[in-house]
């Protein structure tokens, strides 16, 4: 191969390591058996002579490893995720190495585990589990872990973009829900959706669904049962779920997060759920993944998954092929394409170097 493309972890799928052999690439594939690589780890696989990198969320893609990267004659980076927040872009646009992330192909797969945490924390199903396994169940009774209904209960979406959107679509024609979001931007096609199936509840003589654009975040924890956070991280969402604001929740909501651990203060999470027995949560995302702040593994009304809402068989393939046909399309000068059809620009490009 004439150019040289490393991925720092094995990926699912074959497709996307077939893309870039056709195309002249050498693909080296770090199989260490180490979960997290270092920057350190990282510099060596670049070595002396790299073209692009597929990198993985867990690593801190900043400084150190443009540089590295850039030096090595490398012009593109992918994260094979659709978060960016452990990629430094400005970094990046300084040793001129173009970044690409994978959106699109995770957008389902990611609400679809949303909604079975919501499920799951609303049904209490993995308490029952739990129950079952242990052998305690003697006999139906009607006080058995009882749950919460969800139809005609409000979801509330905190960032309606591609993945918070498909969410609420599923929420509300599945269970039918009413909806309220919250988003910097108008959420249309989402609008429109929820206008479309209230009529055609009414006029298969059902209770319509209502949908409302809150003002404001507040509103949304206020008057939600069930809420799942689809927001970015960065600066202004840290910490956007804190002790206040978990005070103005129902006490009987539910908080679902497969965003990023950080968006929710997980300390003063631990201590609402030790204060309200009734309050449930769902997590794929912690805020020092691997680990849970102390005491959420104790406390039954926290369900807990290890960040798996993209795993998917068809995504996590079309993940790896989209980060591959970012690194490739940089590499050989192609216009970015996705299996989604989309033409998504690199996240860098168009914007200009720090002066
Ligand atoms: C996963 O967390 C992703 O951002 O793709
Ligand atoms: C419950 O199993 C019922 O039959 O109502």
């Amino acid at each position: 191969g004439k150019y040289r493309v490393v991925s720092t972890k094995p990926m699912p799928g074959t497709r996307w390591i077939n893309l870039l052999i056709e195309q002249d690439c050498r693909v080296e594939i770090c199989t260490r058996k180490k979960t997290i690589l270092s920057v350190e780890d990282i510099i060596a696989l670049i070595g002396d002579k790299c073209d692009g990198v597929i990198g993985q969320l867990t690593e801190d893609w900043g400084e150190a490893l443009f540089s590295a990267l850039s030096r090595a004659g490398g012009k593109a980076f992918s994260n094979m995720a659709v978060g960016y927040n452990n990629v430094d872009v400005n970094a990046a646009n300084k040793y001129g190495v173009a970044v690409g992330n994978t959106p699109g192909v995770l957008t389902e797969t990611t609400a679809e585990l949303a909604a079975s945490l919501s499920l799951s924390a609303a049904r209490r199903i993995v308490e029952a589990d739990e129950f079952m396994r242990a052998g305690l169940y003697d006999g139906w009774l009607p006080n058995l872990f009882v749950g919460n209904l969800l139809k005609g209960q409000t979801v509330g979406v905190i960032g309606a973009g591609r993945i918070g959107s498909a969410y609420a679509r599923m929420m509300v024609e599945g269970f039918k829900m009413n909806l309220i979001y919250y988003d910097l931007y108008q959420a249309t096609r989402l609008e429109k959706f929820v206008t479309a199936y209230a009529e055609f509840l009414k006029a298969n003589g059902e209770q319509p669904v209502t949908w409302k654009r809150a003002a404001s975040m507040d509103e949304v924890l206020r008057e939600a049962d069930v809420i799942s956070l689809h927001p970015i991280l960065d600066k202004t969402t840290y910490h956007l779920v804190n002790k206040e604001r978990l005070a103005i929740m129902k006490k009987e909501a539910i908080l679902v997060n497969c965003s990023r651990g950080p968006v929710i203060d997980e300390v003063a999470l631990v201590e609402h759920l030790k204060q309200n027995p009734m309050f449930r949560v769902g997590l794929d995302v912690f805020e020092d993944e691997p680990y849970m702040k102390p005491g959420l593994a104790d406390l039954k009304n926290a369900v807990v998954v290890p960040h798996i809402a993209s795993a998917s068989k068809w995504t996590r393939e079309g993940m790896a092929t989209l980060a591959a046909l970012n690194v490739l399309g940089k590499i050989k000068g192609y216009p970015v394409w996705s299996d989604t059809n989309r033409i998504e620009p690199f996240l860098n490009e168009n914007v200009p170097p720090p002066a």
